[in-house]
């Protein structure tokens, strides 16, 4: 896994934002895999900024999101389509019609996920994964001990993430307690998945999911299996990293090709 480390959120948002802006820029039809939270939010700003600006257009592009609450209204201000068209969607260049999320209202839940594996098919796959990690090492909303190769399904949030997510809603009992996640098969199959994380809240996540063992008690420990996963960290969620001055160093000595900055 690439590992790169910067002072605080802000400097790692850029970092990201310059990494999706380099598939934009060198891809025909880019297909980028979206997550939310309050993690990406800052790389979404840099990116419309850098839009308006006409660095950089997602006119050409796809995007797929990872996850959507099972009974929220599309409307509802925490549901996962009012989050990226107030976080993103709202202010690119992009056609609604190639953005897709999860329909937690489908009448049909299971054939929702099944027909959502499909269309990431038809687009020829995911590109670029953007991820976050929660504080029990769970990416999209696949939670410990599931499957590390499941696919997009209907997942139960654990009291864990529930409690985490909490401070988004009223309370505790607001939260809805079924998901639609892509799974961790449908993760690993991305070409190039960019995980972010900011805050010692997910030291721990962090350290288990890059030197710890590939297990189910850790889904993003899975992506130690991937072929190309690159981790973006701040220093408080870098803390508990043993190896991170061999991570320095790596970056230090990165050929041309391999800088993002
Ligand atoms: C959101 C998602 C989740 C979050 C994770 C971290 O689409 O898939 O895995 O990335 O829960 O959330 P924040 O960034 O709010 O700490």
């Amino acid at each position: 896994m690439e590992v790169i480390i910067r002072e605080n959120a802000d400097s790692c948002a850029e970092i990201a934002a310059k990494i999706v802006a380099k598939y934009l820029r060198e891809k025909k039809s880019p297909v980028l895999g979206l997550a939310t939270g309050s993690t990406p939010e800052k790389m979404y700003r840099k990116l419309i900024s850098m839009n308006e600006k006409g660095e950089i257009s997602f006119s050409h592009c796809t995007t797929f999101n990872l996850d959507e609450y099972v009974g929220l209204p599309p409307d509802h201000s925490q549901s996962y389509h009012r989050y990226m068209k107030q976080n993103l969607f709202d202010h690119i260049d992009i056609g609604m019609g190639s953005t897709h999320i999860p329909d937690g209202n489908a009448p049909d839940l299971r054939l929702e996920c099944l027909n959502y594996e499909k269309a990431i098919k038809n687009e020829g796959g995911i590109d670029l994964q953007i991820l976050g990690i929660g504080s029990n090492g769970h990416i999209g909303f696949n939670e410990p001990i599931g499957s590390l190769s499941s696919r997009t399904w209907i997942k139960i949030l654990t009291q864990n993430t529930i409690k985490d997510n909490a401070r988004f809603f009223d309370d505790d009992s607001q939260v809805p307690r079924h998901v639609i996640t892509m799974g961790i098969g449908t993760i690993l199959e991305a070409e190039h998945c960019l995980i972010l994380a900011c805050g010692k809240q997910k030291s721990m996540a962090v350290q288990a999911m890059i030197e710890g063992p590939i297990t189910s008690q850790c889904p993003s420990s899975a992506l130690q299996f991937h072929k190309r996963t690159t981790a973006v960290l701040d220093e408080d969620a870098a803390c508990l990293l043993k190896l991170k001055s061999h991570y320095k160093w790596v970056e230090e000595n990165h050929l041309d090709w391999q800088q993002y900055d």
